[in-house]
């Protein structure tokens, strides 16, 4: 039997595991990114992750979209590189594939903000949990696919991060929302320990849950995160401090509760639960990475 640690993720873990950054960091020392998804119905997706990503640290990100919405992500975005990737009715096409479309270079990867589902979509993440060899982040449509692709999942030798909210983790431990509801402590750590995996239960009081089963509780946030775009955000936000080279368990729980108290300094300072939209939240990184002393 697993033994049960849990505890609650406090400020002073955020300040203590947080890496620090030397005068003499480079672009290089802060990490490579690659973040994937969009199709062309959810081009924000993508864009609010990369936006978040951008805002936590990387150095150099690079994000895998299909072509025809590079345009529109990289006028919100500058500062990231693209990839154009084939495509087949505005989603991404199975063909990256069969492509020289290589992980090699990353030190860690996010797919899911916005990719949708479309026949060859569970190639697209199949293709991934076996080809990144660093830490790798699925969220959103990617978690679609995880029931299906199981085996490749618990052959992987490699940190995988799950980030499901109640509906989706219902649908990848095969129980109804209710069920995840009553059980969402218990629920998560069979999943976790059972595929290896880290997962992220997200929700009020988010749960991160580690492959030994040791789980820590987010106390920030508010409802003004109730609204689509927010856990883009957040999946932007684990990609960019993945990126900082501090360990992964703290990395993911970090950007948990930087992403809450972000929205609560959004609600105490200038935008109210009812009036603000998923954007606005990226403007409060900035203020949610300093107010930890
Ligand atoms: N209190 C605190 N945090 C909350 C609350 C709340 N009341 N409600 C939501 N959150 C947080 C969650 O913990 C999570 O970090 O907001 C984020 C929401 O993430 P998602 O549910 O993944 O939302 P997102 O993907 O941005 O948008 C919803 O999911 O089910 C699909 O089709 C649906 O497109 C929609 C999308
Ligand atoms: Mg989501």
């Amino acid at each position: 039997a697993v033994e049960e640690s849990k505890q609650i993720w406090q400020e002073e873990d955020v300040s203590r595991t947080l890496p620090e950054k030397s005068p003499s960091s480079h672009k290089g020392s802060r990490g490579k990114g690659l973040i994937i998804g969009g199709s062309t119905s959810m081009p924000g997706a993508p864009s609010m992750a990369i936006s978040a990503c951008l805002y936590s640290g990387a150095g150099l990100l690079t994000a895998a979209l299909p072509e025809s919405i590079l345009t529109s992500v990289s006028v919100n975005n500058p500062e990231v590189m693209l990839l154009p990737l084939p495509e087949k009715k505005g989603y991404i096409a199975p063909e990256i594939i069969s492509t020289d479309f290589t992980f090699d270079s990353y030190d860690a990867v996010a797919a899911g903000p916005g990719l949708g589902r479309y026949q060859g979509t569970k190639a697209v993440v199949k293709k991934l949990l076996q080809g990144v060899k660093a830490p790798l982040v699925l969220d959103a449509d990617a978690l679609y696919y995880v029931p299906e692709l199981e085996q490749e999942i618990k052959e992987r030798q490699v940190p995988l991060i799950l980030t499901p909210h109640p509906g989706e983790m219902a649908r990848i431990a095969g129980v109804s929302v209710h069920e995840v509801n009553k059980n969402r402590f218990s629920l998560s750590r069979a999943f976790a320990v059972q595929h290896g995996c880290y997962l992220v239960l997200k929700g009020p009081s988010t749960i991160v849950t580690t492959p030994n089963g040791d789980q820590f509780i987010n106390t920030t946030g508010n409802e003004a995160l109730a609204r689509g775009g927010t856990g883009d955000i957040l999946t932007g936000m684990i990609l960019g401090l993945l990126l900082q080279k501090g360990d992964v368990s703290s990395s993911i729980s970090n950007a948990v509760y930087l992403h809450g108290a972000a929205a609560d300094l959004a609600v105490k300072h200038e935008f109210h639960s009812y009036s603000m939209v998923s954007t606005n939240l990226i403007r409060f990184l900035p203020l949610a990475f300093r107010s930890i002393v």
